[in-house]
């Protein structure tokens, strides 16, 4: 047992919080299946993100917009059976949110059938009322900004977000529209370091990074870059599996290095 987890053990949306509030860095990366959710689990994870990144490195698509909330629940269900100390968090799939009728609907689906204690959502301004919803029905939530995949046809590719100054002040509003909400997690992806650490430094909720630079309060990234599964991974990836030789031994490595501020590093980061 630890500070950070709840009697019988568990990382809830608290001790996500009481992380933040002492800057102990947060471990978080994606699975998709039962022996993934416990090796992680087993690494010492805090969260597991069940990701829609499934449709790419599950399915084989090309985008994640095909996946559908059924895909969702079946790989959340497998993960929940080896999932028992980190909080499980489960992505909403493309159009699964497009109301806040439809986002109460799905993500009740994806507590109820599949055990998700968070449900992630893409999106800025635009879902502040969702998330209220949500807030309101005792769902968790993680609101995901920066490089938002389910958008990529309409930002024409996965490329870093909040360069310059309108994008950037835009993205800090919405972060904190969406804290006001209620979102108890904001995931921040491929924004520039700068930003990142600003944003963080405004909000009281946690602030989980991936290709955006060391000062989040916590990192993530997808099983599949970090083990060197992926042809040809982001440049804020780190293959894990490569340093180690161990699937188990990579995953405590990451943990570790993520608790010590040692990843990202420098060539991870994009400034
Ligand atoms: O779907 C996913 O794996 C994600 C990560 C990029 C955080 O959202």
């Amino acid at each position: 047992m630890s500070v950070y987890t709840t009697p019988s053990g568990e990382i809830s949306v608290a001790s996500l919080h009481r992380m933040k509030r002492d800057g102990r860095p947060i471990a978080a990366m994606t699975a998709y299946d039962a022996s993934f959710g416990r090796l992680l689990d087993d690494a010492g994870m805090d969260i597991v993100l069940v990701g829609d990144s499934l449709g790419m490195v599950i399915q084989g698509q090309d985008t994640t917009l095909p996946v559908t909330i059924d895909d969702m629940i079946y790989h959340a269900r497998a993960v929940r059976r080896g999932v028992r100390r980190a909080l499980l968090m489960v992505d909403m799939p493309f159009m699964s949110f497009a109301t806040p009728e439809d986002a109460l609907a799905n993500a009740g689906r994806l507590m109820k059938e599949a055990g998700a204690q968070m449900v992630k959502l893409e999106g800025g301004a635009a879902q502040v009322a969702t998330v209220r919803r949500l807030n309101e029905c005792g769902i968790p939530v993680c609101a995901h900004l920066g490089l938002k995949p389910q958008s990529v046809h309409k930002i024409g590719g996965y490329r870093i977000q909040g360069r310059d100054e309108a994008s950037a002040q835009a993205m800090l509003e919405d972060a904190l529209a969406l804290e006001a909400a209620g979102a108890d997690v904001v995931l921040l992806e491929c924004v520039p370091q700068g930003l990142a650490r600003e944003i963080g430094s405004n909000l009281g909720v946690p602030v989980i990074g991936i290709g955006s630079g060391p000062d989040c309060d916590g990192q993530i990234l997808v099983l599949h870059d970090a083990i060197g599964v992926t042809p040809r991974p982001p440049r804020f990836a780190r293959d894990f599996l490569a340093a180690t030789g161990g699937i188990a031994e990579a995953m405590e490595s990451y943990v570790e290095a993520v608790r010590e501020r040692r990843f990202p590093g420098v060539e991870q980061t994009i400034e």
